[in-house]
This record gives structure tokens, sequence and C-alpha cells, in this order.
């Protein structure tokens, strides 16, 4: 136990992680240069196009350092913050961590929530400077943003480029000095922190694990903990490039373990593996249920492709247990799923794979979270949809999920910073000057001003040079309405949302406005409106054209004629009728498209 080394890397997307730990495989000669994929250790197709590591992963190296032969097992870790309870567990089974950080871009507010996640876990921290190849590195200036936030002695920072391979050797020899073996008892009863899974279609669910105390054979007869279900350890093994069957994997180590489990559903990141027979007194600490933040209804165009939708819904889920989903129906959009995703990104990424690799053509309507609703008994019923308001006179009181959110920047961008977070209800908490012109900014807003368009803003306004991070703080009291948008005084369910009380003037006559800009001009005048309950807030009109597709042709060519129409026909499948209106996709996201 005293060779290993277990290690994450802590780095801001697109600093440089991926290409980093591949230079660590190349030099420890677990993967040859010529075998060398680019980024082994982004696996999917969508993580690379995305540069975004989704899912996280684990690989051992081998390294001979003063004659003696340590084992370092890297655990990789996603970089986004809908991924962050993934974070903190894979942060939990490593006793270092290299933090990497873009000599160009400098300290990121990523960055600095997963420090503080690896300082609470006693993780020794190795700075790196990556990147210091690029003109642009200012290596000396984030040095000092590095000694700020850590207090890092200068000479244990190190400067490294995963491109030409500056520093990989140092990187390797500091793990090995700076990091500590893991502690652990060999002999006392079995726990083993499950940090990840994944879905293999011939093997079923197979859990990645560190073992924190004792060791686990093939064959042995094991519990969940925390789910409380038994399996048998068919096969356990080390992770290389591949999985390496093992007899047995021993404390300190990290490992995988397949045992006929079939879903994703019943293996939880967090929870502990222990043996039937001699079981550990208890769980190891910080397992939390990962719930869904974020809710959508996932709606396919085709309405036939209702029960194909469900059977991709349902393949996604097998290897990935924190999306969620739900029948229900809208009189706009037919049936489809209410889905509960992690965040934002999450939501994008399903709706992506949906598309890519299932093949479905879907609308998507406008995220909302979920509250909390008391009645005025003290029930509380957790409401995901706007739909799913009870009757006002029955409700006591609401609440809104808020979450504490780092935004870093220059200083020249806090003023318009500040002024589109106040927009968002955002409550400023405190400002702390990183080094230079770079500021951090602290504020609780409500999660439900951050899935509408809030990212999209921040980046705009500060021209890219703010990055942010949240964390869930807590549920607050809110005084929401539900708005409905009607079109020739038919209420659009799907168009519905929930919004805060004072926002709702406003909110309605943009929404109206944009409407307007999205649905096309029709045979008849269109009425939009927004109301709240009876009560009519906004109003706009589209006005009626006689929109006649073949006027262009001069009456002539009639294998024109029919392309046209038939291309007039491919734009109406995007559309849904509603009543006698036809809205394009488009307008079911008019809400996160507003200026
Ligand atoms: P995520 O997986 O999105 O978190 O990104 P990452 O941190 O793994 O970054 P990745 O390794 O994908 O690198 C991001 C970009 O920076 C790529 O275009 C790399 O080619 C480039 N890059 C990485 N390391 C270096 C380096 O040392 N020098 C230079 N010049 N470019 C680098």
């Amino acid at each position: 136990m005293k060779n290993i080394r277990n290690f994450c890397i802590i780095a801001h997307i697109d600093h440089g992680k991926s290409t980093l730990a591949d230079r660590l495989l190349e030099f420890t000669k677990t993967v040859e240069g010529k075998d060398l994929q680019a980024q082994v250790l982004d696996s999917m197709d969508l993580e690379r196009e995305r540069g975004i590591t989704i899912k996280s992963h684990a690989i051992q190296m081998d390294y001979v350092y003063e004659g003696e032969k340590y084992i370092l097992n890297l655990i990789d870790t996603p970089g986004h913050v809908d991924f962050s309870y993934e974070v903190s567990r894979s942060i939990a089974a490593c006793e270092g961590a290299l933090l990497i950080v873009d000599a160009a871009q400098g300290i990121q507010a990523q960055t600095i929530s997963n420090v503080y996640m690896a300082i609470e876990h006693d993780l020794e921290i190795i700075p790196v400077i990556n990147k210091i190849d690029l003109d642009s590195a200012m290596p000396d200036e984030v040095e000092d943003q590095i000694v700020e936030l850590l207090g890092t002695p200068r000479e244990d920072i190190i400067r490294a480029s995963g491109k030409t391979g500056i520093g990989i050797e140092e990187i390797l020899k500091a793990i090995i000095n700076r990091v500590p073996a893991p502690v652990g008892d060999s002999e006392a009863p079995l726990q083993a922190l499950i940090f990840d899974s994944v879905f293999n279609s011939f093997r079923g669910i197979i859990a990645y694990f560190k073992i924190v105390n004792g060791v686990i054979r093939k064959g042995d007869s094991v519990k969940f903990i925390n789910t409380g279900k038994e399996y048998d350890a068919d096969e356990v093994g080390i992770l290389r490039l591949g999985m390496e069957p093992r007899d047995e994997v021993r404390c300190g180590d990290v490992g995988y373990i397949i045992s006929g489990i079939k879903t994703s559903k019943e293996v939880k990141v967090g929870d502990t593996i222990t043996h039937v027979k001699r079981p550990a007194a208890k769980a190891i600490e910080g397992f939390e249920e990962v719930k869904p933040m974020v809710f959508a209804g996932v709606y396919p165009i085709d309405s036939e492709d209702f029960e194909d939708l469900r059977s991709s819904l349902e393949k996604l889920q097998l290897n990935d247990a924190s999306l969620t989903f739900q029948p229900e129906s809208s009189v706009a959009l037919g049936f489809g799923f209410r889905c509960g995703f992690l965040g934002l990104l999450h939501m994008e990424i399903v709706q992506e794979r949906l598309e890519r690799e299932f093949n479905m053509d879907v609308i998507t309507t406008v995220p909302n979270v979920s509250y909390n609703v008391y009645d005025k008994k003290g029930n509380k019923k957790e409401v995901h949809n706007p739909g799913g308001l009870p009757d006002v006179t029955l409700i006591d009181r609401i609440e809104e999920p808020y979450i504490r959110a780092s935004v870093i920047t220059f200083t020249e961008y806090i003023g318009p910073i500040m002024t589109l977070c106040l927009g968002k209800r955002g409550e400023l908490i405190k400002q702390n000057y990183i080094s230079g012109n770079r500021i951090e900014i602290i504020y609780d807003m409500p999660l439900g001003e951050i899935v509408i368009d809030f990212y999209d803003k921040l980046k705009s306004i500060s021209k890219g040079y703010a990055s942010f991070d949240y964390h869930m703080h807590d549920y607050r009291p809110s005084k929401l309405v539900k708005m409905d948008i009607l079109l020739n005084g038919e209420p659009v369910d799907a168009l519905s949302t929930l919004t805060h009380f004072d926002n709702a003037q406003t909110f309605g006559r943009r929404m109206c406005e944009k409407l307007k800009e999205l649905i096309p001009r029709q045979q008849f005048d269109i009425a939009i409106q927004a109301a709240i309950g009876a009560k009519i807030i906004a109003r706009e009109t589209v006005k009626a054209v006689r929109k006649d597709v073949t006027a262009k042709c001069y009456g002539g060519d009639i294998s024109r004629k029919r392309k046209l129409l038939e291309k007039q026909k491919e734009g109406k499948k995007r559309m849904k009728k509603v009543g006698n209106v036809e809205v394009p996709q488009k307008a079911f996201l008019a809400v996160l498209k507003l200026d």
C-alpha cells in the first residue's frame, strides 16, 4: 500500500486536463505513443466533440522511481457544474490532486470550487501551470494567483506543457513524493467507495471503486450498504487501458466489479461495498442521492414516435441514472415525457443523444426547476411543471431552490454582471479580489433564473471573460405565479411558465413580443396574450397574410412548383398545430431567447 498513489486532476474546461493525462500515460508507458488515441480518457464521441469529460473513469499506471515500483491511479473527474457530486466522490477516493491552470487564462470559478472540495477532503494539492509553451502564457501572474489562493510555496508550483511534454517527469515525481500513500486496514471488514459506474451492453453495470479498508476477491458475496442489495462479485480487477481481471483487489487500490447488475439505478455513486459475511459497521460518509434539479417536457414531433421515445429514454437511463422521466401529456404537444436533469448541460446532452444516437426528432419545452409547494395543512408537494401547480386557493406557500454562485471576471465587467445578477433576483454575498484586476463575486440566486438564458448573457456581456460555478444552497419562499400564453384565446399549456410575481408583467410582454417574431403569419390574425389566471397582462397580434409559395414561379415550370410545395411541407413538419395556429418548434423555447 505504501507504493500506491491515488490522484485526480482538477482543471477548468479546456485548461488541458486530457492532454496532460495522455502525456502521463505515455511517459509511464501505460500506452505506447503510436497507439495513443488522442485523449484516451474521453471515450464518448460526444465528450470529445464538446471537450468535456462527462463521465469519470480511472486508469492505473506503473512508474519506477529510484528503483522502487509505484502504482499510480489517476481518477478522472468531470469538469462541469452539473456533475459536481460525481466530482466530490472522485475526490473522496484520492489522496492528492493535480491542480491544472492554463498559463494564459488563469484561475477560473470552476477551478476554485473544486479546489475547495479537494481541501475539504484533505487532498495534497500539486499546482501545475500548464500550456507554458503558448505565446500568450503569463506564468508569473498565474503563479501569483495560485500563491494567493493556496499559499503554496513558489518552488512547489510546476510549470508544464501537455503539448511539448515539459514538466511531465516533474509532475510524476511530485505525485510520488508529495501525495501520501492511502491509509487503511487490509484486515478490517471491506469498505469500498463507489465513485463511478458505466453500463456495458454485454456485462451490465461495471462499478468503479476505491478500497478504503479490507480486500475484495473474485466470487465474494458483497452488499451495497445504501441500497441494501446483495450480489456476487463475478469479476473484480484493475483499470488499465481496459479492464484487467484479478483474483483480488487490495486496500488502497482502485478497481472495478462486475456483478450481474443490469441497470444503473441499482448502483449509486457514493455507495459503499462491503462483504455479506463480516460487513463493515457503517458506510463511508458523504453518500447522497443525486436529484434532478431541472425539468423539461420532451415530446416527439411526430406523435406516432411516442413509444420509440420511451424506449430511447429507457436505453439512455441504463447508463445515466441521473436522468429521470415520466409520461405527461400536453394539449398542445400530445404525449411526451417530463424529464429530470442534473442541470442545463445535462439536458442538452440528453437532447443531443436522443437526436444523434436514437434518431429522435423531439421538441423540448422550457426548462423549470423543482418547487416545494405547501398546502394549508402543511403538506409538501414537489412541483416539476407549470401544470402541476395546485389551485392558488389551496396553496399556503411556495419555496424555490437557491444556488450560491461564484463568478470570476475582470474588474471592468463587474458593472454589467452585477446588473445581470440583480435582474435575476440575485443577492450579492461578497466580493473577493483574486489578484491584479481579477475578482470573484458571490451571489445567491434562484436556480430557476439560471436555467433561463443566464450563461449566454453572462458570456456575451463579459466577452467570454467570466467563469461561472454554482452549488445548491437552500430553498426560500417565493411569490411564484403561473403565466399562461394564449393563442387566439386558447391557452397553450406547453408555453406556460412559472415566474416571479414582480417580474411577470415585463416577462409576459417580452414573451408576447418574441412569439410574435417567431410565429409565422398565417391566413388569419393571431392574437398572442399572456395571462395570470383570468387577467391578461400583455398582448400582441400576428397579422394575417395570404402566403402563396408558388407565386415566384411565374406559373411556369411545374416540377419546380412541386419542389417548392414539398419544401413547404418539410417546413411544416417542424411545426405543431395548436388549435388552428401553426407554431414552430423554436417558439416553444422562446422564453430562452428573450433579449
Ligand atoms: P475538458 O476535457 O473539456 O475538461 O478539456 P481538457 O481540460 O481536457 O483540455 P484538453 O486537453 O482537451 O485541451 C484543451 C485544448 O488545449 C486543446 O485544443 C489542446 O490541444 C490544447 N492544449 C492542451 N494542452 C496544451 C499545452 O500544453 N499547450 C498548448 N499550446 N495547447 C494545449
